[in-house]
């Protein structure tokens, strides 16, 4: 099976690893600028590089797994896709294009699903000339074992039914959910990491003493501000701004100190600075110990 990865970001490449490295998937990683696929590419190599210094995995098997992904263009490499997942940036209008734009490339039995993360399937798939339908990772997709399967209004139920067997074949579970902001696990998640900031930012505790008090107290295998760095914090704000301007219910106000991060550009792993400074040596320190 061919499956078109639309977006070359974190989650993008991600979700290029998770069907590549199956036996019989192969994947073309696409971006809007074909420097931006092959960065996406370079940065698997590089991971999977590391795990073979480990001894995790060998050369070989890595090999294996990278030739089966071609990073490029979509108008050029998803015509003969059998599923496209567009993991796209989050924003409405883009994911619309994108597959308004895929309708006209694609053949006519390719599924199309979107990985976002919050917004409406139905909405999503306005104007395209087949069913949308939602397959929702989570970062880092080639380890993490959950598919959220989104039904939209209008998806039909053997479309749901195929993604479900694809995320089986792949070694995910699927969780099938209706149509709602942030489905499941957003919607408990992103409020969480979004208590821990209002929590830092009434000074309840430092930005340690919150990693290590959830990670001791309640077994997460991350702290909520680590882990909001390493979604991304201007992810965990758009999610938090879908969830309220959905629901217009106060207990999804976002936090301002979150607000005021994203616009400082402090976006957490990705942009260096987050609730912690990611360093070159690869410790971080919080922002309060500085
Ligand atoms: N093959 C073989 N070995 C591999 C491998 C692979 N493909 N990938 C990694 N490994 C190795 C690693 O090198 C590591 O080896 P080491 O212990 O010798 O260093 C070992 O396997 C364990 O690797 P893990 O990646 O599993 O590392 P951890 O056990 O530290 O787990 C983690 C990392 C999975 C990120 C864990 O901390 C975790 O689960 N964190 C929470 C993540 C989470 O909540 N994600 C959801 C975010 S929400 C989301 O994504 C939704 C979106 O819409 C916002």
């Amino acid at each position: 099976m061919k499956v078109g990865v639309i977006g070359a970001g974190t989650m993008g490449q991600g979700i290029a690893k998770a069907f590549a490295q199956v036996d019989g998937y192969s994947v073309a990683l696409c971006d809007i600028k074909q420097e931006w696929a092959e960065g996406g590419k370079d940065k698997i190599v590089k991971g999977y590089a590391k795990l073979v210094e480990k001894g995790k995995l060998t050369q070989e098997q890595v090999d294996k797994i990278t030739a089966a992904i071609t990073p490029g263009l979509k108008e050029d490499i998803c015509a003969d896709c059998d599923l496209i997942v567009e993991a796209a940036f989050e924003d409405m209008n883009v994911k619309q294009t994108t597959f308004k734009e895929l309708d006209a490339i694609c053949k006519a039995d390719c599924i199309f699903a979107s990985n976002t993360s919050s917004l409406s399937i139905t909405e999503i798939g306005k104007g395209v000339n087949r069913p949308v339908v939602g397959m929702h990772f989570f970062n880092p997709a080639d380890r993490m074992k959950l598919i959220e399967v989104i039904a939209g209004v209008n998806t039909p139920v053997d479309i749901v039914e195929k993604i479900k067997k694809i995320s089986e074949e792949i070694g995910k579970t699927p969780v099938q959910v209706n149509e709602a902001a942030g489905f499941v696990v957003n919607r408990i998640l992103i409020p969480l990491i979004n208590e821990a900031a209002f929590i830092k930012m009434e000074g309840v505790s430092d930005i340690e003493g919150i990693d290590t008090a959830m990670k001791l107290g309640a077994n997460h295998p991350m702290g909520p501000l680590e882990l909001g760095d390493y979604i991304g914090l201007d992810i965990c704000l758009a999610i938090m701004d879908v969830l309220y301007n959905e629901t217009k219910d106060g207990k999804y106000r976002a936090c301002p100190l979150l607000r005021k991060m994203v616009r400082g550009g402090n976006l957490g792993v990705k942009s260096g600075k987050g609730f912690y400074v990611y360093n070159a040596d690869k410790t971080k320190t919080p922002v309060d110990k500085l």
